[in-house]
């Protein structure tokens, strides 16, 4: 038996229908997807969850069908997402999505699209809860508000806010009671919650943490949130490493020499360098590190050593190239981490000028780019002194895309 989630996107979002230009506002564009792809994306990617029902309105099944298909081609999450029609009310939404489970779907997490920050640890704690044998679990946080009920503008009661709580999604369910549950409450029971139909049949239901991000888009200034999510920029990280051998007079290589540069610099009197390019071990590095945080693949994809207009190539340009498709990819550097080991040359006599150099080129405050070189003690190739090897960390923000 394994676990499936019913996301729920099947609602009009009338509240939300005109600051949201007539949209619903689960197919708002968000990060360039629709809204309910950021839930589902968290769904996929919980090893807890074996599939994904989403339920969409009726009249929308074939087109969001069709707009699923596509974002799954581009990025499968590697299981099962089936697609169903909702109905009028919320409850009939997950009735839908409980007819389209699987019979392996032994428990169930039911989830509202329109909750996007839901987040893999709250995902983990249902899970686990269902895991441990609770059979209706939800995410509950304190009320801070007093709460009262109020009728015709006239408060009826105080109700004790400590034993209140605010529910969320996803909601975690043994499959056969929730369908017990519903077949129990019939028709004209409507809820706003899938645990109310467990506690009307008298089961007990058990509570975890929620957590305050996960907040239903409900009105027009709910929107606002969906702006920031969708600028929100990542943490990413690059790594860059390369080698160069050291010409020897009495071994040629099958590349030219060239008399080395590290950063653009040139270092005179030190060893000289085979390569295609110019040579230079550190924009290597750094080319390589660059690409990292974009997942552009590597130096060697983008200037391919076979190609005779690279031959002697300033590697400067291809930092600059790599900077350009950083820069169309939204990343923004923070910083720049640089190791050059070798046993020759001493680089110290050069590395303010190394590490001017590369801030140059990077567009970047001295403050933001470190040089580092080590020797390897006289072991291995460096300690030889037959090449040099450079190894090159850039960290940044990127924009979820
Ligand atoms: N939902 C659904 N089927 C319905 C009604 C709601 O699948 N018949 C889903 C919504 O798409 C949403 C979640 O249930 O993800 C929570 O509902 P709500 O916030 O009320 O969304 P809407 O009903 O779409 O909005 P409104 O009430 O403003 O019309
Ligand atoms: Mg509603």
């Amino acid at each position: 038996m394994s676990l499936w989630t019913v996301l729920l996107a099947a609602g009009s979002g009338t509240r939300l229908a005109e600051a949201a230009g007539g949209v619903k506002k689960q197919f708002l564009s968000c990060a360039g997807r629709p809204l309910y792809w950021q839930s589902l994306a968290v769904f996929a990617r919980s090893p807890a969850v074996a599939g994904v029902v989403v339920v969409f309105p009726p009249d929308d099944l074939e087109t969001a069908g069709r707009e699923l298909a596509g974002l799954l081609d581009a990025a499968h999450p590697g299981i099962p997402v089936l697609t169903t029609a909702g109905g009028a009310r919320r409850q009939d939404s997950v009735r839908n999505g409980l007819a389209a489970l699987p019979r392996e779907a032994g428990t169930v997490l039911v989830h509202d699209a329109a909750r996007p920050f839901v987040d893999a640890a709250l995902v983990s704690r249902v899970a686990d809860a269902l895991a441990a044998g609770h059979k209706a679990v939800i995410p509950v946080l304190p009320v801070t508000d007093t709460i009262k009920q109020v009728a015709a503008g006239l408060v009826t009661a105080t109700l004790p806010r400590d034993t209140l709580a605010a529910v969320q999604t996803p909601q975690g369910f043994d499959t056969a009671l929730l369908r017990a549950a519903f077949a129990h409450a019939g028709e004209d029971f409507t809820v706003t919650d899938d645990a109310s139909l467990v506690e009307h049949l008298g089961q007990p239901v058990c509570t975890v943490a929620g957590t305050p991000e996960n907040m239903k888009i409900t009105n027009p200034q709910d929107l606002s949130r969906l702006e920031s999510a969708a600028h929100r920029p990542l943490p990413v990280t690059g790594y860059g490493y390369d080698v160069h051998r050291y010409a020897d007079p009495a071994r040629p290589g099958k590349q030219p020499a060239r008399p080395m540069k590290l950063g653009g610099f040139p270092i005179l009197g030190a060893p000289e360098v085979l390569a295609h390019s110019d040579g230079d071990v550190l924009l290597h590095a750094l080319t390589d590190a660059l690409l990292g945080c974009v997942a552009g693949g590597d130096i060697g994809r983008l200037f391919p050593d076979s190609n005779p207009d690279f031959d002697n190539m300033a590697s400067g340009v291809f930092v600059s190239e790599a900077l350009l498709l950083t820069k169309a990819r939204g990343l923004t550097i923070t910083h720049v981490d640089l190791t050059i080991i070798a046993q020759i040359p001493k680089i110290s006599p050069h590395a303010e000028a190394i590490r001017m150099s590369v801030a140059a080129l990077l567009a970047l405050d001295k403050s933001q780019v470190n040089l580092k070189a080590t020797t390897e003690e006289g072991l291995g190739f460096t300690g030889e002194k037959k090449g040099i090897k450079a190894v090159a960390l850039v960290t940044g923000w990127r924009l979820e895309q």
